[in-house]
This record gives C-alpha cells, sequence and structure tokens, in this order.
C-alpha cells in the first residue's frame, strides 16, 4: 500500500485514454499513483518525466515505477522550472502533462513537514526542504499587516486581522515555533461555531500557500506547459481550493479565448489565436463513491484542455 491515494484517478485516464502519448510529463508525481496508471495504460510511451521538489515523495515513486525505469525520468525541483527541465532533457514537445495540485496526503501525515495543525512539528511547511522559507519565519517575523494580508487572500479567514493581531502579541511574549503552539493560539484566539472548521485550518492554508508560493508557480506554469504541448496534447489539473482552480479556469479559459483585453475595465479586445479548446467546460469532481472513500477527493476539481 502506497500512503498517498490518488484522486480522480479513473478520471485522468480517461482525459488521456484518447491520446498516443510519447512523451508525458506528471509535474507533481507525489506517490506516483497516476504515473502508474498512465504508464500501464500507454505502452507506448517512450519517455516519462516526473517532477516533484519533495525527496521523499520522489523516492517514493522511484520505487513503485520501477517497472517503467527505463523510460521513467525522476526530476527533483519546481515544475515552475518546467521549460529548464525539459531543455535539459532535450524535450521540445510533450503529448500529455498532469498537474495534482498542493500537498499530498503522506506530505500532511509527516509530523516533522509542519503542515497538520494536529500533529505535533516545526513550524516548516516546505515542501522543499531546501526551500528558503517557513512558516516559522513569516510567523515570527513579517509584519501584522503582511500577516493579515496573507491570512486574507490565501486563506480567506473571514477573521485575518484577529488572526494577525493574535500572532505578534503571542511572539512578543516568545517565538511561535510549533504547529501545536499556533494551533492552541489560534483556537483561543478566533471564534467558531460548533461543527465548523478547525479554527486553524485557514491560517494554516494560508501559511502554506505562502511558504511555498502555490499560486505564483501555477499561474506562472500553466501557459509554459500550453507552449510545449504537441498539436492535440492535452493539459489536465486537479486542484483542491477555489483560490487555485479560479487560476487554472482563467488560464485556461484565455488560452482557449480569441480575444485579449490589454487595456483594462472596459478597453479594446484584440484578436488573438486560441491556442487550445476546452475538454471540459465545468470541472470533473470525485463521485460519492469516491468521497466516501477519499475525503480528501471532496474538493477536487479536474479540468483539462487540448492543444489545437
Ligand atoms: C497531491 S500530490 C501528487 C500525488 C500523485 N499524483 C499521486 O498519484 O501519487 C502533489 C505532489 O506534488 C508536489 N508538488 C506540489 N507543488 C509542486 C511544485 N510547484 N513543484 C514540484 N512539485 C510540487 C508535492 O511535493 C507532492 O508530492
Amino acid at each position: 500500500m502506497f500512503p498517498h491515494v490518488s484522486v480522480l484517478l479513473e478520471e485522468v485516464r480517461q482525459a488521456f485514454a484518447v491520446k498516443r502519448l510519447y512523451t508525458f510529463v506528471d509535474a507533481t508525481l507525489g506517490a506516483g499513483g497516476h504515473a502508474e496508471a498512465i504508464l500501464q495504460d500507454h505502452p507506448e510511451i517512450v519517455r516519462f518525466v516526473g517532477i516533484d521538489q519533495d525527496p521523499d515523495a520522489r523516492a517514493i515513486a522511484a520505487k513503485r515505477l520501477q517497472p517503467w525505469k527505463d523510460k521513467v525520468i525522476i526530476v527533483p525541483g519546481n515544475f515552475s522550472e518546467l521549460s529548464q527541465h525539459l531543455n535539459n532533457l532535450k524535450i521540445n514537445t510533450i503529448d500529455g502533462i498532469l498537474f495534482d495540485l498542493g500537498v499530498s496526503s503522506m506530505q500532511l501525515d509527516q509530523a516533522e513537514k509542519g503542515f497538520s495543525f494536529s500533529k505535533e512539528g516545526p513550524l516548516d511547511m516546505r515542501m522543499n526542504p531546501e526551500g528558503e522559507l517557513t512558516a516559522a519565519t513569516i510567523v515570527n517575523t513579517w509584519s501584522e499587516k503582511e500577516l493579515a494580508r496573507i491570512i486574507r487572500d490565501y486563506g480567506e479567514e473571514k477573521q485575518w486581522r484577529k488572526a494577525a493581531y493574535a500572532i505578534v502579541q503571542e511572539r512578543a511574549k516568545e517565538p511561535i515555533v510549533t504547529t501545536s503552539q499556533l494551533a492552541a493560539l489560534l483556537n483561543r484566539s478566533l471564534f467558531r461555531k460548533k461543527k465548523e472548521l478547525n479554527p486553524a485550518t485557514l491560517v494554516f492554508q494560508a501559511l502554506r500557500i505562502c511558504v511555498n508560493s502555490e499560486l505564483e508557480v501555477v499561474e506562472k506554469t500553466i501557459p509554459l506547459a500550453i507552449q510545449k504541448l504537441s498539436k492535440g496534447g492535452r493539459l489536465a489539473v486537479i486542484s483542491f481550493h477555489s483560490l487555485e482552480d479560479r487560476i487554472v479556469k482563467r488560464a485556461m479559459q484565455f488560452a482557449a479565448s480569441d480575444k485579449w483585453d490589454n487595456s483594462g475595465i472596459g478597453g479594446v479586445f484584440l484578436d488573438k489565436a486560441p491556442e487550445v479548446c476546452l475538454v471540459t467546460r465545468k470541472p470533473l469532481i470525485a463521485t460519492e463513491e469516491e468521497t466516501n472513500r477519499n475525503p480528501r477527493s471532496r474538493s477536487a476539481k479536474l479540468r483539462i484542455i487540448e492543444k489545437l
């Protein structure tokens, strides 16, 4: 058994079933569950590139994908460097690419990575252990204004002012260095009705997104991935929260559109050639059977486009 259950696995298989894939990129390899399914379905694959910034995930995926070791190339690093990764491998075009965004359940379960407010660990939250910014640095050194901004924008926490204020008050007494210290502080400071989310949920989400620049890298990489797709090639993205999905949706709609507005509100619309067509107008979501089996799939949305 692998420590992460792949979401929307059948839907991802279907997304690529109609294509012959010679070169494929899994931009978020994780435990290699989607990768394994795609390699099984597509014996024609010549090169399968799997990117992940977490060495633990790469080690697990490498074991799992051993039967295809002659075609699988595991690349350490961030998918935002997609062009460099492909240039290094002398790959000009790809026939398919998958993004299964965010953290895996195995990362959430590793207390020492500090993602989970229910597990005692250091306030770290880096998917890439060599990354420079940790959650502890943000919490202990950023200004109250900056903290409030990320808690509002990346957490969509309604009590963002209160959360930032509580953090700044607490750190004046002693540094906030563990997940449980921060969770306890938020539990004391933020109001929640019974049955609502744990008060720490959205602040932890905000910190994680900020530490890993999660929104910026998606915004930057989707257009790069589209450029690299061969004619008829497909790009599939699974996102897990509305902030991420909004970016994916906009990037896809923009690429599928024959217009772009470069002049702000009410400005002139200029023509441009659409680069892709939308395979999914509305995102695909998990079936009831899947959400019962794997609650993490409840918030997953899959969007697919095809290169024209
Ligand atoms: C949800 S998991 C993927 C699970 C995988 N699809 C499977 O079936 O096992 C996301 C993985 O992507 C990695 N990841 C997230 N953002 C990344 C980025 N910007 N660059 C490289 N890897 C990233 C994480 O480290 C994590 O291992």
